[in-house]
């Protein structure tokens, strides 16, 4: 039996909360008041700053069991949504590219939908892919490979049918030069899928399609973070090659 997305999630530490007080009572069970402190400081600098080391240095400290499952799970449901979107993108695509993985709650769940597939997930927090290898061979899941690596650096060899920057592409300081990577890298009629917010997804179309590719009608995702709708509303952007 195939475990549903919230059953795969949950093998990642990720709960859902309905309320925010449920989910700070949970926080506050689970963290002391010091560590809750270097928590909400990290994402402070992180969002004072968002430079390279400041974003290495908080997935780096959310690679852990004692931070991970506290920060995602605020996430949850962006996530979950994000993961059942994407994924239906990816059917009947054979070789998948997560760029962005984290610990790989999704990339392993997109290797579980498609079998007959293989997904490569890298992310450029060393701690977070030691954790996304660990976890996929406790869960048994072989057609995942993971690498850690800065994607503004090199791209996994290969050409691949999709490629997927959930929540990534708009931390690239020069995303013009990694999107013409990353378009080199994806076969014929290979599909290229970013999960964003405004305003980051005309600034993420607009590099794409300098690179070569085309952009589908936006799709849009509601998501419930806390039993409440996002601000930002998600958007999906696909973008099409077509070399
Ligand atoms: C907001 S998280 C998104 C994680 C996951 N894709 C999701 O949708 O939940 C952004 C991820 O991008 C990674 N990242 C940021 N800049 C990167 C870079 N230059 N190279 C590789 N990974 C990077 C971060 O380490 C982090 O794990």
């Amino acid at each position: 039996m195939i475990d549903t997305i919230d059953q795969h999630l949950q093998k990642y530490g990720l709960r859902h909360f309905a309320k925010v007080d449920d989910y700070t009572d949970w926080l506050e069970s689970k963290l002391s008041a010091d560590q809750i402190q270097e928590m909400h400081d990290s994402v402070f600098r992180l969002a004072r700053e968002p430079n390279p080391e400041n974003i290495r240095a908080i997935y780096d400290l959310i690679a852990g069991a004692q931070y991970g499952p506290r920060v995602l799970s605020h996430h949850t449901d962006v996530i979950k949504q994000s993961g059942l979107h994407v994924d239906t993108l990816l059917r009947g695509r054979r070789e998948v590219l997560d760029v962005g993985c984290a610990t790989g709650y999704l990339t392993t769940w997109y290797a579980i939908s498609s079998p007959h597939g293989h997904v490569t997930g890298v992310d450029f927090s060393s701690k977070a892919i030691d954790f996304a290898r660990a976890q996929a061979q406790r869960l048994g899941i072989a057609n995942v490979q993971f690498h850690s690596l800065d994607i503004t650096q090199a791209v996994p060899d290969g050409r691949f049918d999709a490629i997927v920057g959930a929540q990534c592409f708009e931390f690239l300081p020069d995303l013009d030069e990694v999107a013409g990577e990353l378009v080199a890298h994806l076969k014929k009629d290979g599909i290229l899928v970013s999960v964003t917010h405004s305003p980051h997804d005309l600034d993420i179309a607009e590099s794409f399609q300098t690179a070569g590719l085309r952009v589908s009608p936006i799709r849009y995702f509601d998501a419930r973070d806390l039993g409440e709708t996002t601000s930002d509303q998600r958007q999906l952007l696909l973008l099409v090659s077509d070399n």
